[in-house]
């Protein structure tokens, strides 16, 4: 039977989800997950705050199960994310001189990666460093505040030298189009790329509005593979009011379409991970008050227009 991830590697392409350990353990969860997908990123288990809570002490527990499991299934791992100002315990917040955080943060680098070495696929090294308008994210961002430009840098190096053979990404979301925060970031893709600091991968979240996908999003994508990167799909989702209506749901089936065509139209685009199986879990319900239905299956895990529209739109339909 064709699935999700089936349908995809025909296309030479992964297809992930978001997955939470605590859900693991419910069987139509799991039976989904082994089913359809062939990628996996943990949802929230390898962030700074579930895996070096306090200094020096460093939990993978759950983390692990979920590379486990993903390995037993023969799923690729994308590993999310080394640095990030949120989810961030608060003793490295409190960390007032740069030299303590940036050895903070280059021991938590090297930790986490030499943890899990040899089964990720593809590292989140810094996520959501930029500002909308092209800046840089120094708001509740200690990194950006007492270390400078020079923390994203930084972090890829100490990744680089954690494990040569890992494949690092600079992961962001309102870069799904042309616009300043993606000019930004390709900027600094290109600048990394001519002083030699190891960058393999931009990740593009895609949290979507229904209706709204960026009609230069194929462009887009393939602005940074020219710039010599892959490019990735990270967290795929496409919001809508609640309840959902019919004709958003069609919408939202076409959209999904324009978003999977232009990453198999994009020869360096090889993953598209959607942020979760069942709208039942969704982070979106609980942010956007009002809003969700974003993803491929409905609470019941049963498949929603989007998701016949994501097999067609990988030439399997
Ligand atoms: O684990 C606790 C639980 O013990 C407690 O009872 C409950 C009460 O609120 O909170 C639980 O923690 C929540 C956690 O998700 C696990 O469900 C946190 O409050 C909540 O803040 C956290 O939200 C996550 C969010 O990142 C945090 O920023 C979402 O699950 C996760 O989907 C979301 O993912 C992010 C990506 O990492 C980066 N890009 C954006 C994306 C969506 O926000």
């Amino acid at each position: 039977d064709t699935t999700l991830g089936s349908a995809a590697a025909a296309k030479g392409r992964v297809f992930g989800t978001a997955v939470a350990n605590n859900h693991l353990s419910e069987s139509q969860y799991a039976s989904t997950l082994d089913t359809e997908f062939t990628g996996v990123t943990p949802e929230n288990e390898m962030k700074w705050d579930t895996t070096e809570s306090s200094q020096g002490s460093f939990n993978f527990s759950s983390a692990d199960a979920i590379v486990s499991h993903a390995q037993s299934h023969n799923m690729k791992i994308r590993g999310h994310t080394l640095v990030w100002y949120s989810q961030l315990p608060s003793w490295v917040s409190n960390i007032s001189s740069s030299s303590t955080l940036l050895q903070v943060m280059n021991n938590h680098i090297t930790t986490e990666m030499n943890h899990f070495k040899g089964k990720i696929w593809y590292w989140d090294v810094v996520n959501e460093a930029f500002n909308d308008d092209g800046s840089r994210r120094s708001t509740n961002n200690v990194f950006q505040q007492k270390i400078g430009n020079s923390y994203i840098e930084q972090a890829f190096i100490t990744a680089h030298a954690a494990d040569p053979n890992a494949k690092l990404c600079y992961n962001d979301y309102n870069t799904d189009g042309i616009n300043a925060k993606s000019n930004a970031i390709l900027a600094m893709v290109q600048d990394f790329k001519s002083r030699g600091i190891p960058i393999d991968c931009v990740g593009f979240q895609s949290h979507l509005i229904v209706g709204q996908v960026p009609s230069d999003y194929q462009a887009n994508l393939q602005r940074f593979a020219n710039a010599g990167v892959d490019v990735q799909i990270t967290e795929l989702d496409i919001r809508m009011p609640t309840p959902a209506s019919s004709a958003n749901l069609q919408q939202q089936a076409t959209d999904y379409s324009k978003v999977v065509s232009a990453c198999v139209a994009v020869s360096r685009c090889n993953d598209i991970t959607v942020w979760g199986i069942t709208d039942k879990y969704s982070w979106v319900p609980n942010t956007f008050s009002g809003q969700g239905a974003a993803l491929l299956f409905d609470d019941n895990y049963n498949k929603k227009p989007a998701y016949n529209a994501v097999i067609q739109a990988l030439g399997s339909g």
